[in-house]
Formats: C-alpha cells, structure tokens, sequence
C-alpha cells in the first residue's frame, strides 16, 4: 500500500486517548490529517470533530472503515472492540493503528493476527509506541554496547488513579483491568528487551475491587533474566523502570510515554551516574505516526507491526493474571 499526499486518518471512538495524545501526535508528526472521526452518537462525534480539529464527525465505526477517503484507522475504543474494528479496517483495505491491548486474551489476538496474515500488505501496529521513540533506540544502543554488561532483571511499573467516572478501565465486559491496561507496558518492553517469557513458570498476586484487577505484581522469568513488574490504578502516576546488568544499572523516569523532560540515567558502581535526555519529540505518538507515514508513503519499510509481538504479550499477559489467580 503506497498512497501519495497526506495520509487521511480516520478515528474509532471519540476516546480521551485519541484527543490527549493521537492528534497531538499527529500534528507534530506531520505528513496527515485527521479526516474523519467516528463515534456511536453523530452529535457527539461531530462535535468532538469540531472541537479537536478533525475534518468531519460521523456516526457508526463503519462508516470509517468503509470510507474510500480514509487511508489509515486509529482504533480507540475499549479494549473489548478493538478485534472486531481493527479486522474490518484492515479488510477494507486501511492501515491500522489499533489500541493497546490489541485483544482481550491471547486467543483472540491469535484470531486478530490470523486474519491479519490472509490479507495482502495488511498493515497491522499495536499502539505501543515506545519502541519508535529515540529514548528507546538510546536504551537499546547502551544495552547493545555493554553499558550495563549483561542485562539481568527488568524492574518496571505503571500506576496510575483513573479518576473519570464509569471508566472503560473497571469494566470486565471492555476487557479493563490494570494487567491489560497498564502492566501490559512492562510486559511488551521485557519482550523488546529479552524475547521469548517463560510463560509458565509466571507468578503473581493481584487486588481486585470485586470486578477487575486494580493492583498487581507479577514476576516473569526469560531464561536466566526476569521481569518484576507492579501496576494498578491506586497510587500517584509513575512508570519508573530499571534494567539491571552485570556491570550496572539504566534509570528510565518515563520508558513509555517519555516527554523531553524525562530522563535516562546509566548507574555504574564507582562512578558518578550519566543523565540524559533522550526525548525529542513534544508527544508520546508522533514518531510511530512518522513511522506509518513513512511506510505508507513508501518510504520506508514496516517495523515494530504487531505480528512481531502482540501475540508475545498477550500470552505473558494472560499468564501473569493466570498467577494472580483472576
Ligand atoms: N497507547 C496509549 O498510550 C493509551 C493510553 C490510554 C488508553 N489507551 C487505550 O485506548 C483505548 C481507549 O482508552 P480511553 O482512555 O481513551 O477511553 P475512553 O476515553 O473511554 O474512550 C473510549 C471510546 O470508545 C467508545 N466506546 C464504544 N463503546 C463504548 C462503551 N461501551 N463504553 C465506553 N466507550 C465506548 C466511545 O466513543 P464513542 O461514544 O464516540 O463511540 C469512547 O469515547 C483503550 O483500549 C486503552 O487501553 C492507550
């Protein structure tokens, strides 16, 4: 799929994702627009369009996904949806950005990405867009040049307080939980980090409010390294992370959704700690929205599509929760 001139998205779901952080994105990055929004009520959607610079609110998803004038979809609607939607656009022929996580359970992102696989040139990413960022590329290049000596143990979390009320987040029913939600993060970046979890032999412990998971701690073990992961919906918002090597440590204030702000801070014993600032972009989306743009002008090659790792993650996933007994 090559297409000349700006890319025209089209948005599922007029979602506090794709107003905080899409369209930010998508303006820094350049090169599209934000052609359409669809949501399930045709004055909300046209009034979210009006009110955040999109060209058009309509009424239904499918009116997104079958539009001739749409090349790409962004699917920001609950976790629960997110197959159905992402597989109709992508049968329509579209590019596909799809919202983490890509499914709810790792059956159905093997369904997702099986669909995916039978259509030619299906473009397919999960909105894990971390591992587009410069930050990332830094973390990978120190790792890869022995910053740290051998990378041992990933220590990574994800809290946060959602505060909006009947959040998509403590429903069952739209696959909410803190696992999906926010400890999938620490789980697709182990995977970056260490490939293939020993998925079976995951532990966990969970508290749940009688309907979902709102806190956990999973430990995942990767050969001879592990992932000890923490999220949950009832502390102050941090994602600090650490990897620890051999030889020393790598400080990440913010590995997923860093700002310039954020920091990289290589620890060595005996050594006074180096801090950087890795982060270019102003917003979290932009260089994955560079990214697709890049490839659906042609200029560039897919990476990071979620063939590469949803299934990965989903199945990690599922086996931390599986630990924590939910
Ligand atoms: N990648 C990231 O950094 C990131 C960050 C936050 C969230 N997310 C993901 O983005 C997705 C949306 O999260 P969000 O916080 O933006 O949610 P949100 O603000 O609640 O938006 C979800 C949208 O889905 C639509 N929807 C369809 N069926 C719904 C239902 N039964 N209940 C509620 N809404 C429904 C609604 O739009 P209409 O009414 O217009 O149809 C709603 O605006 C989730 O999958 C989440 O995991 C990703």
């Amino acid at each position: 799929m090559t297409t000349t001139g700006e890319i025209r998205w089209g948005i599922i779901g007029t979602a506090n994702i794709a107003r905080g952080q899409f369209l930010p994105g998508l303006r820094e990055a350049g090169g599209g627009r934000a052609a359409m929004v669809a949501g399930r009520e045709l004055d909300r959607a046209q009034a979210w369009a009006a009110e955040h610079g999109v060209d058009r609110g309509v009424a239904g998803y499918d009116a997104v996904t079958d539009s001739p004038d749409i090349d790409a979809v962004y699917v920001a609607v609950p976790n629960s949806l997110h197959a159905e939607w992402t597989v109709r656009a992508l049968r329509a022929g579209k590019a596909v950005l799809s919202e983490k996580p890509l499914c709810v359970g790792a059956a159905q992102t093997a369904e997702v990405l099986d669909a995916a696989s039978g259509i030619d040139g299906a473009l397919l990413w999960e909105a894990f867009v971390f591992p587009f960022q410069a930050q990332h590329r830094r973390l990978t290049a120190l790792l890869d040049d022995g910053a740290i000596g051998q990378p041992a143990e990933l220590v990574s979390v994800f809290h946060f307080h959602p505060t909006r009320p009947g959040d998509i987040r403590f429903s069952a029913a739209l696959g909410g939980g803190c696992l999906a939600d926010v400890g999938c993060y620490p789980i697709r970046l182990a995977h970056e980090l260490f490939g293939a979890a020993d998925d079976e032999l995951a532990t966990g412990s969970a508290v749940t409010n009688g309907v979902v998971e709102v806190d956990a701690a999973g430990l995942v073990p990767y050969g001879t390294r592990r992932l000890l992961l923490s999220c949950g919906f009832q502390r102050s918002y941090d994602t600090f992370t650490q990897v620890l090597g051999s030889e020393g440590q790598l400080y990440l204030t913010n590995p997923f959704h860093p700002g310039p702000a954020d920091t990289l801070t290589l620890h060595r014993p005996r050594q006074e700690p180096v801090t950087e600032h890795p982060t270019t972009d102003a917003h979290s989306f932009t260089a994955a929205l560079r990214h697709i743009h890049a490839v659906l002008g042609g200029e560039a090659g897919p990476e990071h599509l979620a063939s590469d790792s949803a299934l990965a993650t989903a199945r990690t996933l599922e086996a931390v929760k599986a630990a924590c007994g939910l």
